[in-house]
Parts: structure tokens; sequence; C-alpha cells
């Protein structure tokens, strides 16, 4: 088998910024193997449903409101371990607290606008390609 697969999505601060092209890098230097990737831009009922799991926190309006303000890189990602390989890559949620060399630390403009998505499990990192992916896609 050629790896495990986990799903990212470049997030708009990260877009906005100009920092794709330096993402991917990282993430091809770090040896995952790009399945599938597209850039749109998610609706108020994409970001709803796609971070259902966090709608009572309080924070939820904010990352909703954050997550439709532009465009995303979304992508599929395959390499050994790659969940937690790919958690690892991205660093803390809060890139205060992000080891440093992390994408999150170098990239990331606060704890909300974080630059980057990781998934945190094989089980949602299927869930979330087939919502970002058609069967046309998914490779
Ligand atoms: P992600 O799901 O995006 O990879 O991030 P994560 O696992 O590191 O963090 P999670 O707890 O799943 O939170 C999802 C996203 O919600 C925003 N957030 N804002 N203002 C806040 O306190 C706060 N906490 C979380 C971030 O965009 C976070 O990535
Ligand atoms: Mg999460």
């Amino acid at each position: 088998m050629a790896g495990n697969r986990t799903f990212t999505m470049i997030k708009p601060d990260a877009v906005e910024n100009g920092h794709i092209g330096a993402i991917l890098a990282m993430i091809n230097n770090a040896g995952f193997r790009i399945v599938s990737m597209k850039m749109t831009q998610l609706s108020k009922r994409d970001a709803e449903e796609f971070y259902a799991i966090h709608k009572e926190r309080p924070f939820f309006g904010e990352l909703v409101e954050y997550m439709t303000s532009g465009p995303i890189v979304s992508a599929i990602l395959e390499k050994d371990n790659a969940v937690a390989d790919f958690r690892t890559l991205i660093g803390a949620t809060n890139p205060a607290e992000a080891a440093e060399g992390t994408i999150r630390k170098l990239y990331a403009t606060d704890i909300s606008a974080n630059a980057v998505h990781g998934s945190d499990s094989d089980e949602n990192a299927a869930i979330e390609g087939a919502f970002h992916f058609s069967g046309r896609e998914n490779f």
C-alpha cells in the first residue's frame, strides 16, 4: 500500500498572504504525495457542516466567518502515518505555541487564522476528503 491518507486545507489567511507555494513545498519536502488538490471558497453552509463538531464552541461563529472569508486550497495527501506526521508538520493550533519550523509557526496569523487544517484521525481524513472531492477528483 502506498501509505495512509490525510486531508488538508490551506486556509484563507495563508492564501491571501501568498503562502500557497511555500506551504506546498513544505508538504512535498516532508514526503507527502499530493493525491488530489483544488482551490475553492466555502459557503457558510459548507463551513458549518465541515466544522460541525465545534458548533457548541464559543469560537464557532468566528471560525465559520473566517473560513468563508476567501479562497482555500484543499488537498488529499498520502504518506505512511499521514495523519500524525501531518499534525507534527503543521504544529499546534495556536501559532504562538507551535514548534519552530512548523507550518503554523512560519505562516499562521493567530489561533483562528492559523494557515492550515489537518485531519485528526484516519476516519475523519476519509470523511473530510469525501466532503471536498468527488469521485472524479479523489484518485
Ligand atoms: P484544524 O482542525 O483546523 O486542523 O485545527 P486543530 O485541529 O489544530 O484545532 P481544532 O481544535 O480542531 O479547531 C479548529 C479550528 O478552529 C479555530 N479555533 N479558534 N479562537 C479560538 O480559540 C479557536 N480555537 C480554535 C482554528 O482555526 C482551529 O484550527
Ligand atoms: Mg481539528
